[in-house]
This record gives C-alpha cells, sequence and structure tokens, in this order.
C-alpha cells in the first residue's frame, strides 16, 4: 500500500496530484471530468474574474517538444460560474477556487463574495497571470503583494493561498517570503508559467501564438528546474504552516516525485493534462508509486523536502 496523501489548512487530500489552474477547468464538463478522474485529489477552477471574459483573440496556445506557450488572457465564464460549482462539489474532494482580479479592487470584491458565500474550501488568489495586456504580474512587486494581502486578511477568513510567478534570484526569493511570511496563508502555489517567452514556427518563420506579438507564458519540460528551484526555495524560507503546491514541468512519475522531495505538498499538472487529458493523473500516479518502490518509500512523507546537495 502507497500512501500518497497531503493536508491543507486541515483538509486531507486522498491523493495529491490536481489540475494546474487554466488547463481542464473551464467549464461544468471539464471540472467533472477533473473532479471523478483516478489519481487526482483536487481540482482548482479556472481562474475567475467578477465578469465573464472572452480572454485574448486568436491563436493562443501551442505546444512544441519543450513544453507548451500560452496567451490565453483569462477567459472565464465568471466568478459566479466557478463559485456555484464549488459549492456544489465542494464535500466530494476539497477543492480550489481560483481567483484572478485585474485591478486590487476586483480581488477584494470578489474575496468578499467568497467569505460571504457557503463555500467552505481552499481559495488560490492569482498574482501571476502574464497575459493580460497592460497588467504586470503583481508577484513582481513585493509592495503591491503586501498590500492586497494585508488589505484581504483584515476580513478574509477562509483557507487562502497565492499563486506566484517564477523567481530568478536569490534576493527574489528572499524578498517575497519575507512578505508572505507576515500572513496567515495556508499555501502558495509555484510557478505559474514563466511569462513572456517566444516560440517560432519554424516552417513559417512566425510566432507560435497570436496575442502580444508572439510573447506568453512557457509551461511544460522547458518549466521543470525552474519550477523545482522556486518549491524547494519557498519551503526553504516560508514558514512551516504554509504549504507549498508544486507545479511546472510534469510529464511523468519522477517529475512528480522531484517536485515533492523539493518540498511539495501537492502537485498540479497543467501542459501534460492538456495534451493527454484526465486520464493522465493515474498515469502519473502509477508511475510515482513505482519511482517510490524503487527509492523504498512507502509514503510521499518520507521523502517531502529531502532533497540533499553536493558540498
Ligand atoms: O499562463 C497563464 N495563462 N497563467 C495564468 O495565470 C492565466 C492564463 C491565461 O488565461 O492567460
Amino acid at each position: 500500500m502507497t500512501t500518497m496523501t497531503a493536508s491543507i489548512a486541515g483538509f486531507t487530500f486522498e491523493d495529491i496530484l490536481l489540475n494546474a489552474a487554466g488547463v481542464y477547468c473551464q467549464t461544468t464538463e471539464e471540472l467533472d471530468q477533473i473532479l471523478t478522474a483516478p489519481g487526482a485529489g483536487s481540482l482548482v477552477t479556472k481562474s475567475a474574474t467578477p465578469a465573464e471574459r472572452a480572454g485574448n483573440p486568436g491563436v493562443r496556445y501551442a505546444d512544441m517538444p519543450l513544453g507548451s506557450i500560452n496567451s490565453m488572457g483569462l477567459p472565464n465564464l465568471s466568478l459566479d460560474y466557478y463559485l456555484d460549482y464549488a459549492i456544489a462539489h465542494q464535500d466530494e474532494k476539497p477543492l480550489f477556487l481560483s481567483i484572478a482580479g485585474l485591478t486590487k479592487a476586483d480581488n477584494l470584491q470578489m474575496l468578499h463574495e467568497i467569505q460571504d458565500s457557503d463555500f467552505n474550501g481552499l481559495v488560490e488568489l492569482n498574482l501571476s497571470c502574464p497575459n493580460v495586456p497592460g497588467k504586470p504580474q503583481t508577484g513582481y512587486d513585493f509592495d503591491t503583494t503586501r498590500q492586497i494581502l494585508e488589505e484581504t486578511f483584515a476580513f478574509f477568513k477562509k483557507p487562502l493561498g497565492v499563486k506566484l510567478p517564477p523567481y530568478f534570484d536569490i534576493a527574489h526569493f528572499d524578498m517575497i517570503a519575507a512578505v508572505l511570511n507576515d500572513f496567515p496563508l495556508a499555501f502558495v502555489n509555484t510557478i505559474n508559467s514563466i511569462g513572456n517567452g517566444l516560440m517560432v514556427d519554424p516552417e513559417t518563420d512566425t510566432a507560435m501564438i497570436a496575442p502580444k506579438g508572439g510573447f506568453g507564458g512557457l509551461g511544460g519540460a522547458i518549466a521543470k528546474p525552474t519550477a523545482l528551484a522556486n518549491v524547494r526555495g519557498l519551503r526553504q524560507r516560508l514558514n512551516a504552516g504554509i504549504k507549498v503546491i508544486g507545479t511546472g514541468g510534469v510529464q511523468n512519475g519522477r517529475d512528480v516525485y522531484d517536485l515533492v522531495l523539493c518540498g511539495a505538498d501537492l502537485v498540479s499538472v497543467g501542459t501534460t493534462l492538456h495534451q493527454e487529458g484526465p486520464e493522465v493523473f493515474n498515469r502519473l500516479k502509477a508511475e510515482l508509486a513505482e519511482q517510490m518502490k524503487l527509492k523504498g518509500y512507502d509514503d510521499v512523507n518520507q521523502f517531502r523536502s529531502a532533497l540533499q546537495t553536493l558540498n
């Protein structure tokens, strides 16, 4: 018997895998498939805005051997749509409701609505969407991040975490951790896509996606080392009470293992879920079990955060 459970804010997750926000979670049909997928311990809904949004026009997602590039621009069916879904299904599994206001006022308005609702799951505040023209990623602005969290925790009492952009400098790990450690966060989710990459179609010499002149968020294999570094860097710096959801570069069970080894409590899957559909969770779960058996583990808690370094 292999144990792959985790707990966040008093919720027990029977499996550590879930979708990454944005992938397979836009409609109730997609959400139902994740909810019932063998091997998935939870789901997160598409990052919501107060009103429905169409997102960016044109080709806005492309797959390459290195990974994916997207500039979706937050297409979603509104907070009310996802809140209704989450309330209807919250007794089946612990669920994450993701929100991504384009302004602080939008975020606070949505958080008030969630606070006043019957939703009793976890909220993921997305501070890291790279794809809305003219809107920088809030997670790169440490003062604004602090300000939002101060105003949020003045009234918000449900379990809350933040979705972070990738950081690339040790000083920035220190700076974001110093902000986050001042708040009663339940978790961080790291990383969102690596913002504003550019991929070229060699057949036509054109950018792979249309919005923003081809600039978009990178995910998949190319993101794995950055994801591992961010999971590890934040796990080392955050208060023990703040759990870590690792996202980025999961293609196989060893990738899941590596994120746990670097400190992830849960692991979410984006690009590979987009490619394979919800059957991916059971495959990854079986491959993780194989990896654990090879190493002599029967519980993910035996190797979580246990990365060794060379001296
Ligand atoms: O890569 C991303 N794409 N990250 C987000 O947070 C939002 C999404 C989109 O809708 O553009």
